[in-house]
């Protein structure tokens, strides 16, 4: 009999189409309906409390395991029946299990469901309503948390990963809850030039719902959540800086129709005479000058959309054009009644143009912040698409005006060019400013550059090495311009606008210029809201946030586990947060001395739509996870082990994992489970949320049979859990205190 084994062993493992196979070498299953002592269960089935359908509490199903005394095993119970709300009558616990393997044909396998730790919060360490709050007990539910994860500490007590928050738990040896459940912080790992948060800038205020430039698109920016407000600045007759995106206030072309506009001033007849052409940076442009009108002139205009045909003119002829002294005065009256302080980000038009018509505009502008007392330099940025003027406000007009406030090159697209250079004679184009000499050198005058955004994301949708280049030379990177109409997205954002923002903030962008600063504002959010809240967080349902949820329900903290010298809890989210990457997964630490969290990595999914199930250590730097797709039964294709460094990383940043093995192809020789088909065994259950290193080349597995589910065997079949103990073709390198001793 020996021999054929050994032969068909062979056949398999040749014919197998998977890179690392394992062995079933030991195999249990637990009857579906296994009950314990404990109150009726199952009467919130709908949601509204029925009948109970069960006469006491179900077993299963598992979400964790660790090694229990005596060689036993400790299986966490999951939340209950599935959801929050038919789980209030499900208690919370850890059965140990005595597990025996059948190893051969002959042999016998069985699983005893021996005593249980109750989870229990009699100390009232949760600071919000629980299901049994009134009883001394206060034992917990399913409707509590959704408990997904655990580990015991060096002192035995007792870490759970929840879901609902997701929160980590803190248990005593014996399931009392020792503290208030800890809310998991939003570590969302931008490659931001400090780790801060990015900035989102109003683009001529909030251009993309009012007209540009004026007061109500200043504060419809403000109330979308803009930090900082931006300014166009251009002089007028009487040397008053004034906002307008361009001196030229209606373009007018040769029969005299107006071609462009951001005032109604063709409609005054009064200023008819105004018209003229000029020479704005070498191309001759006929309209209307702020510069020929004084600040009294130019009150009696009103401002209109400069593109009407993609945003109405709903707002035309409502608002004036707005002077720089005004727009501070806007943000002093929204810190006064909030106490947000907004920042502004005003950037002096045409330099060379404007000191040619009398008017050095940044000595005017730094004469004004003086003047309003706006000289924070955290709340003032200067930008100019010209070098020489931010030049010589860095050597010479800030220090005589004792003020010092950070800079901003901007940087067009490759075929235009500073003005200042051209004029002097200079050929060089905007591509000059973006070598790393040349970043360096800018960063001897300014604090950041200010890229078209096809710098940052090229027009394949690409990201560029430039985020990273001028970080490397000591500069913010704030690309412009974002803006939600679908004629300037790039084809791959599918119209979403988010999805280019998205892009841009993984590429390390410290802030960016949108027409939509509501939009900016949400997707920063999602990166910056301090905790990372499901939709089922405790924390809504007591009015503690108003933040909107960034995860996914049922995305928490499936994976937990600890580290072998028993310092860290590593906890891995089952799904991905609001604004990160589809299917990359964060990986938490948490330091257990000092409690602090840091963002390992991320584990990347091999599908988006997958999920996992399990974290378990191998030795100090990988741990293996369980990784599945959302099916079961005959639709399963996916459900898989995979080893995870903590230390290495792919060349997008995600967590290097190999294959360990394919639950799916499993060889099972000797037959020792049921469902086993021509040598081959495989585990098609929805969700497999059991796995721990029993030894170098064994692993024991198990699924979470989703009580009372079906699907795994069979459409009629009640979902069992089983256990398999599996042997690894190539040994785990493990960490002594790794398995069981
Ligand atoms: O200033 C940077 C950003 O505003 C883009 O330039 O032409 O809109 O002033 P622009
Ligand atoms: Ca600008």
């Amino acid at each position: 009999m020996k021999r054929p084994l050994v032969c068909l062993t062979a056949l398999l493992s040749l014919s197998l189409p998977f890179a690392r196979a394992a062995t079933l070498v030991g195999y249990a299953e637990l009857p579906a309906d296994t009950f314990a002592a404990g109150p009726a269960s199952g009467a919130f089935a709908d949601g509204l409390r029925g009948k109970p359908r069960f006469a006491g509490q179900p077993v299963q199903g598992f979400s964790g395991v660790q090694f229990g005394p005596g060689g036993d095993f400790l299986f966490l119970s999951d939340n209950g029946f599935g959801a929050k709300n038919n789980s209030a009558d499900y208690l919370l616990r850890l059965y140990r299990l005595s597990l025996t393997a059948k190893t051969s044909p002959a042999a016998q396998g069985g699983v005893r469901v021996g005593t249980f730790i109750q989870l229990r919060d009699p100390d009232r360490r949760v600071p919000w309503l629980i299901v049994n709050e009134a009883s001394p007990k206060r034992l917990l539910t399913g409707a509590d948390f959704d408990v997904e994860g655990f580990a015991v500490a060096p002192d035995g007590t007792l870490w759970v990963g929840d879901e609902f928050g997701p929160y980590l738990l803190h248990f005593s040896a014996d399931g009392r809850l020792l503290e208030a459940p800890l809310p998991t912080p939003n570590l969302a790992g931008l490659p931001t030039l400090r780790g801060q948060a990015p900035i989102v800038i109003g683009h001529r205020g909030s251009s993309g719902t009012r007209p540009e430039h004026t007061l109500a698109s200043y504060r419809a920016a403000i109330e979308g959540g803009a930090d900082f407000i931006e300014p166009d600045l251009v002089v007028t007759r009487d040397g008053v800086l004034v906002a307008r995106h361009e001196p030229v206030i209606a373009v007018v072309d040769a029969s005299g129709k107006v071609t462009e506009a951001t005032a109604d001033v063709a409609n005054h007849p009064e200023f008819g005479s105004r018209l003229t052409t000029k020479k704005l940076d070498g191309v001759d442009v006929r309209g209307y000058f702020v510069e020929d009108f004084t600040l009294a002139e130019l009150r009696t205009l009103r401002a209109v959309e400069r593109l009407p045909a993609l945003r109405g003119r709903a707002y035309d002829g409502q608002f004036q054009i707005p002077t720089l002294a005004e727009i501070i005065a806007l943000v002093r009256d929204v810190e006064a009644r909030t106490g947000r302080k907004v920042g502004l980000y005003p950037e002096t038009k045409h330099p060379t143009y404007m000191q040619a018509a009398g008017f050095n505009t940044s000595q005017l502008l730094i004469d004004t912040l003086k003047k309003e007392g706006f000289t924070d330099p955290a709340r003032v940025f200067i930008q100019s698409f010209e070098t020489a003027n931010l030049r010589d406000l860095r050597a010479n007009i800030m220090p005589k005006a004792g003020v010092n406030l950070p800079l901003v090159q901007l940087v067009s697209s490759p075929d235009e060019a500073p003005y200042d250079w051209t004029a002097r004679g200079d050929a060089r184009k905007y591509g000059a400013l973006t070598t790393d000499a040349a970043l360096r050198d800018i960063a001897t005058y300014a604090s950041g550059v200010g890229p078209y955004k096809r710098w940052v994301i090229d027009e394949r949708g690409q990201t560029t090495d430039f985020v990273r280049r001028a970080h490397a030379a000591g500069l913010l990177v704030h690309p412009w311009t974002f803006r939600n109409e679908p004629p300037y997205l790039l084809p791959s954002y599918a119209g979403d606008p988010e999805a280019e923002m998205r892009q841009a903030l993984w590429a390390g962008v410290d802030g960016f210029f949108t027409d939509f600063p509501a939009t900016g504002a949400k997707v920063v959010g999602q990166f910056t809201a301090p905790e990372v809240r499901s939709p089922q967080s405790p924390a809504f349902a007591q009015g503690a946030s108003s933040s909107a949820a960034n995860l996914g329900a049922s995305g928490g903290f499936e994976g937990l586990s600890r580290s072998p010298d028993g310092k860290t809890l590593y906890a891995l989210l089952e799904k991905t947060v609001a604004g990160d990457v589809p299917g990359q997964l964060r990986l938490h630490a948490f330091d257990l001395a000092t409690r602090r969290w840091t963002l390992v990595g991320r584990y990347a999914l091999e599908d988006a739509a997958h999920a996992i199930g399990d974290l378990t250590p191998v030795n100090a730097t990988d741990y293996l996870v369980l990784e599945r797709d959302n099916a079961s039964g005959a639709a399963a294709k996916f459900k898989r082990v995979y080893q995870v460094s903590l230390t290495q990383k792919n060349p997008d940043g995600t967590l290097k994992k190999t294959l360990v093995a394919d639950l799916m192809n499993v060889r099972d020789p000797q037959g020792l489970a049921p469902a086993t088909r021509g040598g081959v065994f495989s585990f098609p259950y929805l969700t497999i949320e059991n796995v721990i290193v029993l030894d170098a080349s064994t692993l024991l597995v198990a699924n979470d049979n989703n009580y009372p589910a079906t699907g795994g065997r069979g459409a009629d079949v009640k979902d069992r859990t089983e256990f398999l103990w599996l042997k690894l073709d190539a040994p785990l390198n493990l960490a002594a205190g790794v398995g069981r001793r």
